[in-house]
C-alpha cells in the first residue's frame, strides 16, 4: 500500500510534534498503511474496528516494514518471518520484544499522530 505523505506538520513544541496522517476514510477497518515521516523512516498506522493505532514502521527482528504485514484484528504479523505484534501496545507476541507506540487521534476530520 502506498505511504501517506505527511508534509503537513500541524503542531510543534520542544516535547510534542504532531503529524497529519490523512483522512480517516483513507484507512478502512482491518487495514494498515505506512506513514512517511519525511526523514527516511515511517510508522505503521492501523485501523482496528474504527480505532487507530500507530507503531514503529519496522520490525525489530530484521527490519521488515510492518505496514506490509498481515493484519489479524489487533495483531500484525511481520511478512518476513512471522513475528506478531499487538498494535495497541506494541508488545511482541512471539518473542520478548516490543515496538514503540504513538498516540493517534482524529481532529478536524484528520488522523493525527503524536511523534
Ligand atoms: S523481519 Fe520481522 S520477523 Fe523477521
Amino acid at each position: 500500500m502506498q505511504p501517506i505523505n505527511t508534509n503537513s506538520e500541524t503542531a510543534t513544541s520542544p516535547t510534542r510534534q504532531v503529524i497529519v496522517a490523512g483522512h480517516p476514510e483513507q484507512l478502512l477497518p482491518g487495514r494498515c498503511i505506512a506513514v512517511d515521516l519525511g526523514d527516511g523512516t515511517e510508522l505503521a498506522l492501523f485501523n482496528v474496528g474504527g480505532e487507530f493505532y500507530a507503531i514503529d514502521g519496522y520490525c525489530p527482528h530484521r527490519g521488515a516494514p510492518l505496514s506490509e504485514g498481515y493484519v489479524y484484528g489487533e495483531v500484525v504479523e511481520c511478512a518476513l518471518h512471522g513475528w506478531q505484534f499487538d498494535v495497541r501496545n506494541g508488545e511482541c507476541l512471539t518473542v520478548p520484544e516490543k515496538v514503540r507506540t504513538y498516540e493517534v487521534f482524529v481532529e478536524d476530520g484528520l488522523v493525527k499522530i503524536e511523534i
